[in-house]
């Protein structure tokens, strides 16, 4: 949810800060916008689009600096606009501000703004927090008349015009009033927030805060940098620090940062070494991210595997696990937590867990796990799964689970982010960067880490022998080459796309985990080409949504419903072809995922996309990458964006 940067050096800080916005723009993308300190005052520029926008209207512009802050704006208060667009200005137009998250008292704050004469321009929640910071850097300066006169005049007449007459810039010296302006004004806020703030009086000085939404802030060879997430640093800087809630950074142009804690307390925090190259954060020659994403997966699952199975003993290890056998041994219930495409994850995780370790899993729901009072106890393990790792529904889930006394180990691919530490244990998935809205490479790591785990479990609670987990985890070798073989045979699959992307409505169908392999696949679908796709176990099809199935576009295939069926080998495969007949005989067009050698299947339909067989409990990694490459070629034959779906942003930090 949006996307903050700020560079403060001592070289041109606008390529840092249009770059840094192009990298975020997987967070938002709805309107752009940048400030920078300049001679002794503010400017501001902002555009209702996107960051290939701003970076025209920055060059059309006499916008310049080497302090500044910028923004990719996912609207949640206030319709996209540019005079919604951030950074948002005081009333004097000396403060600015970028914001993540949602000031929660925001109306109230407004309204004794206000009833102090400040005048809003905005609709949006964060405008208050300039006012505020002005406001109170007024009180903290009250004693400094050239200032007094200054704020004073700004707020009575608001002419753009009065800000060329000011006084030069306050004497650096006074960085602290600004400070604790910014102090000040955090302990006002309630909600969740991240914040980049600029004085005219204090250039080269950036102040950030942050509650519930992320920071990262690092500094390198030309200055000190901040953004709401690492791919927009990792050109200047891999060792980051994460800001924890309610402290503040404050960052100099000669590289410097101090950290002040909530009560002005100067301390040194802990630094995160990123092991994320630039490279994976580039298209590298790729169309889109998606694409690149997708043809990552084999160095995914390779990366996944890698250095989990000890041949010596023949055992599986997950050491970062602190529970000993007899504390595994005492787990009575798993819950996952996870959101969208990490709740099919753990759909994946419940199949295998119970079937290899016998314990009950729940998956829920993170949004409605934590309002819903669950049955937790100590003998709960809970995995909480979350790419991003800064998931705000996630993270309320987490506390939650850790309130009532569980375990929770936390699944995600970002080394230091929220979830890592609100959680007693974190698995990374070994994803690197995914900057693509739509997950895919993310899916594919956090299934296998799942089944690495289900089998670790299995094999703790003595239910798997060694012979059996060696057996798996050689198989599992095998799914990158694997993986290989399906990429190589993507024409198949966009010739299969072609022939659908005409639906108003597309049906998913497959039985056991092919049935969570369907519900990952529609959403993809639905969400990055916006046809309409639903998920269905097939035995339940037809109990209802075989209704959907309009037989009015029988006469031309290219208006037929189409009907994807996950039909690999298992056993339910003789099911799932009387299925296909059920929705055959409907006037279906399927498209049929099936195994290599399956000679039944061809005779039902002529779209079939065949893929190496696996064993079934495998099945989830291989079938998904057809069913992902299917629905971008969907998108792109329906036109859209497929990185930057409409509506969507990759990192949703407000609840
Ligand atoms: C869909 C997608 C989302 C995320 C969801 C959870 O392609 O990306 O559904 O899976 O927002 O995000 P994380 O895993 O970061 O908690």
């Amino acid at each position: 949810m949006c996307g903050i940067v700020g560079f403060t050096g001592t070289i041109d800080a606008r390529e840092f800060l249009l770059n840094g916005l192009m990298r975020l723009e997987y967070r938002g993308y709805d309107s752009a916008g940048i400030a920078l300190t300049h001679g002794g005052g503010l400017q501001v520029l902002r555009v209702k689009d996107k960051v290939a926008q701003l970076r025209k209207a920055v060059a059309a512009s006499d916008i310049e600096g080497s302090c500044g802050i910028g923004h990719t704006r996912w609207a949640t208060h206030g319709v996209p606009s540019e005079v919604n667009a951030h950074p948002h200005c005081d009333c004097s137009g000396t403060i600015a501000v970028v914001h993540n998250g949602i000031i929660e008292n925001h109306e109230q704050l407004r309204e004794t703004l206000q009833a102090q004469g400040h005048r809003f321009v905005s609709q949006t929640d964060t405008e208050v927090v300039a006012h505020l910071v002005e406001e109170n850097y007024a009180a903290l300066c009250g004693q400094h008349p050239k200032l007094q006169a200054r704020l004073a005049g700004a707020c009575a007449t608001g002419q753009a015009e009065q800000q060329a007459a000011l006084a030069a810039p306050a004497h650096a010296a006074e960085t602290t009033l600004f400070v604790e302006a910014v102090r000040a004004t955090v302990a006002q806020l309630s909600g969740s927030f991240a914040l980049g703030i600029l004085h005219a009086d204090h250039p080269g000085t950036i102040v950030v805060s942050r509650n519930d939404s992320p920071m990262v802030i690092g500094s390198c060879e030309q200055g000190a940098v901040v953004a709401s997430d690492i791919p927009a640093l990792i050109e200047y800087t891999r060792e980051v620090v994460y800001l924890d809630d309610r402290d503040l950074a404050v960052l100099h142009a000669d590289g410097s940062i101090e950290y002040f804690d909530p009560a002005g307390v100067l301390f040194t925090p802990t630094t995160y070494h990123v092991d994320w190259s630039i490279e994976d954060a580039e298209r590298g020659g790729y169309p889109d991210f998606m694409l690149k994403e997708i043809h990552e997966q084999p160095r995914v699952i390779r990366d996944s595997i890698a250095q989990r199975f000890d041949a010596a003993s023949g055992k599986l290890l997950f050491n970062e696990l602190p529970l000993s056998a007899e504390q595994l041994a005492a787990v009575d219930r798993v819950y996952i937590v996870a959101c969208g495409t990490s709740y099919h994850a753990g759909l994946v995780g419940k199949e295998l867990i119970e079937a290899w370790s016998r314990i009950p899993v729940q998956v829920e729901v993170a949004s409605e796990f934590r309002y819903r009072n669950p049955i937790v106890t100590s003998d709960t393990l809970v995995l909480a799964i979350t790419q991003s790792g800064e998931t705000a529904d996630t993270l309320e889930a987490v506390k939650q689970a850790r309130t009532a006394g569980a375990h929770v180990v936390a699944l995600t691919n970002v080394v230091g982010s929220r979830v890592t530490r609100e959680a007693q244990t974190t698995l990374y998935i070994k994803a690197r960067p995914e900057i693509a809205v739509a997950a895919t490479k993310s899916f594919l790591a956090q299934v296998a880490l799942l089944t690495l785990l289900g089998l670790y479990l299995a094999q703790e609670r003595a239910l798997l022998s060694a012979a059996q987990v060696g057996e798996i985890y050689a198989e599992m070798q095998q799914l990158p080459a694997q993986i290989e073989q399906i990429l190589a045979h993507a024409a198949v699959i966009e010739d299969a796309a072609a022939q659908c992307a005409q639906a108003d409505t597309a049906l998913f169908i497959g039985r056991g985990v092919g049935a969570t392999t369907c519900y990952e696949g529609a959403l993809k679908l639905k969400e990055i080409s916006y046809l309409h796709a639903e998920a269905f176990a097939a035995g339940e099809i037809k109990h209802g949504p075989i209704a959907l199935i309009d037989p009015a576009g029988s006469q031309d295939p290219l208006l037929q419903t189409p009907v994807v069926a996950v039909a690999l080998q298992s056993a339910t495969y003789d099911k799932m072809l009387a299925n296909i007949e059920e929705v055959l005989a409907r006037g279906a067009r399927v498209v049929a995922l099936a195994t290599e050698g399956d000679t039944r299947i061809a005779k039902l339909t002529d779209l079939v996309l065949y893929i190496p067989p696996v064993r079934e409990c495998l099945s989830p990694i291989t079938a998904s990458v057809p069913l992902q490459l299917f629905a971008r070629a969907i998108a792109i034959a329906r036109g859209c964006d497929v990185d930057q779906p409409r509506n969507l942003a990759k990192s949703v930090t407000v609840e």
